[in-house]
């Protein structure tokens, strides 16, 4: 077994909202509890869950974008939670985001060319003279012919967008990027071919992904391990095969069963979702699942349920579930 690049344990990160903001004296929301996890060097480690369920939050915490209100991530044997910016410098080479929205990266007034230089002179990867070629194997390596250098982003499909924001992180020859919804915009074809992208580049330069995403489809195709996320608490992390094979987690099951084409054996006569994800200014007490679960009983109302190995990296935080193959599913009301 590979050794884990990243070890996060029971990081966390609320946010306290300025009296008011929501008709509420010092409102924190509960954003990300008691995430653990190793990411393992070379795997792609997707995120799931329903919109506001923390996922962004969880990438940002990770690169200490945004700063962690507790817990811990360790990588090359320092805890990054909580470091300074200074602090932090030496890490940011390595560790790299793509958005969704590659506008939010990209500056309108500079050329596809200056945005590239500009992560390549600040960390000192190349010398000017140097430049040219680096920037075109930047853009080789995403597809791109070398004349893209002197365009500017309006000029650019989405897709092509993309490929810069892609080749952006990469010329800090980075070894871990969060790529949140990093496809989520595109056209279903153009996602095809990013997602191929981003494979081919992982093979190349040995990158590790923490691939965040609402569509379980593509998740299930390109991801070693699967977490499922449910206001701001991880539900289930499973190999992807275990995952859609054997979902467990009742919210994992009713996601599944919500796209019936991210896995046609997966059940689908079992439970959909009912009603909204409660508000995490107040997330519910016990399992914060137990609102819209069929299964909740007293134990869900008051006890957090803790993530429990079922089957050999097929971790689950339920009360209903016992092992792998031994649920309370009928045990239901
Ligand atoms: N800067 C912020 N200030 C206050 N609340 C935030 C902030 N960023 C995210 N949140 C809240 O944290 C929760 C998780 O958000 P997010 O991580 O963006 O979810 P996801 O990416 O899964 O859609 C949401 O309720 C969201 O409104
Ligand atoms: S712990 Fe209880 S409420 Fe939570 S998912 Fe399991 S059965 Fe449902
Ligand atoms: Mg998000």
């Amino acid at each position: 077994m590979t050794a884990p690049l990243l070890q996060i344990r029971n990081l966390k990160k609320h946010f306290d909202l300025r009296l008011g903001a929501f008709g509420e004296k010092g409102a924190r929301v509960h954003a990300l509890d008691d995430f653990t996890v190793d990411i393992v060097e070379g795997e792609t480690l997707s995120l799931v869950g329903e919109s506001g369920c923390g996922k962004s939050t969880t990438g940002f915490a990770i690169l200490n974008l945004h700063r962690p209100s507790g817990g811990s991530v360790i990588y090359k044997g320092t805890d990054l939670a909580g470091l300074d910016e200074d602090a932090m410098r030496p890490f940011r080479r390595d560790l790299q985001i793509v958005f969704q929205d590659p506008y939010s990266t990209l500056n309108p007034r500079m050329t596809i060319g200056e945005a590239l230089s500009e992560p390549i002179l600040f960390h000192a990867l190349a010398s000017k003279a140097e430049l040219p070629a680096r920037l075109a194997q930047l853009l080789a390596d995403v597809g791109l012919s070398p004349r893209f250098a002197s365009r500017y982003p309006h000029e650019l499909s989405g897709g092509q967008r993309q490929r810069v924001a892609i080749a952006r992180a990469l010329a800090c020859q980075p070894r871990f990027i969060v790529c949140d919804e990093a496809i989520s915009a595109l056209d279903v074809s153009v996602q095809a071919q990013i997602l191929n992208l981003l494979l081919d580049l992982q093979e190349k330069y040995q990158l590790t992904y923490l691939f965040i995403a609402h569509d379980l489809a593509v998740v299930r195709h390109i991801s070693d391990r699967v977490g499922v996320m449910y206001l701001g608490r991880l539900a289930e992390l499973a190999p992807s095969a275990s995952l859609f094979a054997t979902p467990l987690h009742p919210y994992t099951r009713a996601l599944l069963s919500a796209v019936p084409e991210a896995n046609p054996r997966a059940p689908r006569d079992r439970q959909m979702l009912q009603g909204e994800v409660p508000s995490p200014l107040s997330p519910p007490s016990g399992c914060r699942f137990h609102s819209r679960c069929p299964l909740a009983r007293e134990t869900c109302r008051s006890q957090i349920p803790e993530m429990r190995a079922v089957a050999p990296g097929h971790l689950v935080a339920c009360h209903a579930v016992t092992s792998a193959t031994s649920t309370n599913w009928e045990a239901s009301e």
